[in-house]
């Protein structure tokens, strides 16, 4: 009886070792992906030159200048943003690269079949891409300045 009760400490007390161990590791990675995800960082220029670039071809599309080349200019841009945006593991990202992509494909495509409807619906998904993503990963940091986040 003594011998098991003995036992009983010695087995409960390896047991909590490894128990607040774990806890302390869970933590600690939470407290890392806590700090991971409010963690905001600059742009690198290439980054900055494709949102530029998408940002003044939208806004020709909008006014309804050169529209077949602006969004096939737009399509052309995107694979480099899906590239950048794969290595970082984000649904958001990924998903509002492939809209946009596909939204500038199909609205390029429309215009050079003079299907003004359909310019209008591929647009509407790049711009769904546009925002999803500038939801989740752009930071304002002033009126003219935004990081990744
Ligand atoms: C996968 C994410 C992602 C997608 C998709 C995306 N952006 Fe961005 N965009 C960002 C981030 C992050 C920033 C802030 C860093 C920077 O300026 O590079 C930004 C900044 C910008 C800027 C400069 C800052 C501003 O808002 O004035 C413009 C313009 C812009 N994006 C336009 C667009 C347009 C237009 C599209 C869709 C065709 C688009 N972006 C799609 C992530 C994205």
């Amino acid at each position: 009886m003594k011998t098991s009760c003995s036992g009983g400490t010695q087995i409960k007390f390896a047991r909590n070792i490894p128990v607040k161990f774990t806890r302390f590791l869970l933590a600690a990675s939470l407290v890392a992906a806590i700090s991971l995800s409010f963690a905001s960082e600059d742009a690198p220029p290439e980054h900055k030159k494709w949102m530029k670039d998408l940002g003044s071809a939208m806004g020709q599309i909008r006014k309804g200048v050169e529209v077949e080349k602006n969004a096939a200019q737009m399509a052309a841009i995107m694979p480099e943003v899906t590239a950048f945006w794969a290595k970082r593991t984000s649904d958001v990202a990924a998903k509002s690269c492939t809209d946009s992509e596909n939204g500038a494909k199909q609205a390029a495509a429309a215009a050079k079949a003079g299907d003004a409807a359909g310019v209008t619906a591929g647009m509407k998904l790049v711009g769904a891409g546009c925002k999803a993503c500038h939801d989740v990963h752009r930071e304002k940091i002033s009126d003219t300045e935004y990081k990744i986040k």
